[in-house]
């Protein structure tokens, strides 16, 4: 056995030894987690038959296909303890917040770290809702879309396009410390941005509905709430004294709070690897905005419904679900990567429902959502592998008595998600040390070094995969 090549704390450490070399390494444990660059000293010669695309030289790789255990960064927002069912944000249990906070002041604690003072929420509720305006030249933007298209692209592109307004807020431009310094002046223009997306984020999101709609479109109002703004720039067809229903305003900033944040989920990680470039917040958040939109993510909710739809009645169940163990269809609004129990969120998002439900009557869906549900809970196949009820599994019933469209609703859930997306985004920028490129790493399975040939030397690959799609043309 070789002698370790560092001696850390021997308690809080890996021992590592290295078969291919006899040698020890320690590498220290911190918060319980180990540098994965420590495993770069692990190094050993190429071994007789070894691909030189290995380089063992260079020392050991750590892979983590689909970031199964690989935390990428100190966070300060968010906690689940997914066994447990447990999802905090800054400390506080989600269902305390869900029951007192709002949107808005949930917003302000996921970014700034504590929940506002009066004074500090009134400033902070103004400045978003001031910035809900956005240029009029955003309308023609909209209307340049065609009449079928998915509100996510909409709202997708609008986020892109809106940095374009803002030339004082993009690093590419004014010089890459724009967010890092961490001064009061760099803050200042860091909040700026974050008032707009915020604020700007319902008033895209309702164009888009609108747009679709053949509906004009409306000035944010003012005197409501974050929530009441969007309603009314959604709903509002020119009726005296708008305002909306008090108690769907709730349920509706309820589901808001509810999908903040949610820590290093996969549209996150797109903002934050997006942002590690310096990029603008705007060009971030678009990415961020096409992440959520994939039918794992956020686009689960519009997949519950079209799910139901295609089972039609309780009797349907038991034969979906057969298709599901069979791995024919996916149960949509079942699963998580984190959660092992059911999602904290989706207990708060069922009572939710039936709140509304006391407003706009009953989905018809919902008996069928019911006799799914019970009847994957004591499946075998779901019990095995600890598949419960995430968030989306009841909202789409909600949007849905609400009256949105189907399509609309990963957009209900991009808009309150832009609040965790600054928030990482924030965070990061301001990180001690300041901002690292996101750069991973991959283990490179290719060809080997090989010379060039000529074309008409060359012998055809086949095989489904190994060349061009013949497309089939038409009209
Ligand atoms: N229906 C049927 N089988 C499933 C499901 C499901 N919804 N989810 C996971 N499994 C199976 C999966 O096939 C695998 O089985 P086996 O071990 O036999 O191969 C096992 O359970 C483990 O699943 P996994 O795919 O390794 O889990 P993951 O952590 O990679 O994926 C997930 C998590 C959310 C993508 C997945 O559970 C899923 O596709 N769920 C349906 C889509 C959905 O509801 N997404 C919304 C997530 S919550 C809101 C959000 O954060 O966006």
């Amino acid at each position: 056995m070789g002698q370790p090549t560092a001696t850390p704390d021997s308690v809080n450490s890996l021992t590592v030894h290295d078969n291919r070399t006899g040698k020890v390494y320690n590498i220290p444990i911190v918060d319980n987690s180990i540098p994965a660059t420590a495993f770069k000293t692990i190094q050993a010669p190429r071994a007789p038959g070894e691909r030189e695309e290995n380089e063992t030289e260079k020392g050991l790789r750590v892979s983590d296909k689909g970031f199964l255990n690989t935390a990428v960064l100190r966070s300060e927002i968010t906690f689940i303890d997914g066994d447990a069912g447990i999802l905090r944000y800054r400390g506080y249990p989600i269902e305390q917040l869900a029951l007192h906070s709002s949107h808005l002041e949930t917003a302000y604690l996921l970014i700034y770290g504590s929940l506002p003072t009066k004074p500090q929420f009134k400033i902070f509720e103004t400045e978003v809702l001031h910035h809900g305006v956005t240029h009029a030249d955003a309308e023609q933007f909209c209307r340049s879309f065609r009449y079928d298209a998915h509100p996510m692209a909409i709202l997708t592109s609008a986020f892109a396009y809106l940095g374009s307004y803002y030339g004082e807020a993009n690093p590419s431009l004014q010089g890459q410390s724009l967010y890092t310094r961490g001064n009061a002046a760099s803050l200042e223009i860091m909040d700026k941005q974050i008032y707009r997306l915020i604020g700007k984020a319902t008033t895209l999101a309702a164009m888009a509905y609108r747009v679709r709609q053949g509906r004009e479109f409306v000035t944010p109002p003012t005197g409501l709430s974050y929530t009441g703004s969007f309603l009314y720039q959604m709903d509002h067809l020119g009726e005296e004294n708008y305002t909306p229903n008090p108690i769907l305003e709730k349920a509706l900033d309820v589901l808001f709070l509810l999908h903040a944040d949610h820590e290093m989920n996969a549209s996150s990680t797109t903002v934050l690897q997006t942002g590690s470039s310096l990029v603008d917040p705007y060009s971030a958040i678009a990415a961020g905005c096409a992440s959520l939109y994939g039918p794992l993510h956020g686009g689960a909710n519009e997949a519950v419904i079209r799910m139901l739809i295609s089972i039609g009645k309780p009797e349907n169940v038991p034969a979906f679900l057969e298709a599901v163990k069979k791995r024919e269809k996916v149960l949509s609004g079942f699963g998580h990567r984190v959660y092992k129990t059911s999602d904290p969120r989706s207990f708060i998002v069922r009572k939710t429902a039936d709140e509304v439900f006391k407003i706009t009557g009953k989905d018809e869906l919902l008996e069928t959502a019911m006799a799914l549900h019970a009847a994957a809970m004591k499946d075998e196949y779901f019990i095995k592998r600890k598949l419960a009820p995430n968030v989306d599994f009841w909202s789409g019933l909600i949007y849905r008595a609400m009256g949105f469209p189907l399509d609309f609703f990963p957009v209900l859930f991009a808009v309150p998600r832009v609040v965790g997306w600054l928030a990482h985004w924030r965070q990061m920028m301001l990180q001690e040390g300041g901002v690292k490129i996101w750069r991973p790493r991959q283990i490179y399975v290719g060809a080997s070094k090989r010379d060039y040939v000529p074309i008409d030397e060359r012998v055809a690959v086949e095989g489904l995969r190994k060349g061009p799609s013949a497309i089939s043309h038409s009209g």
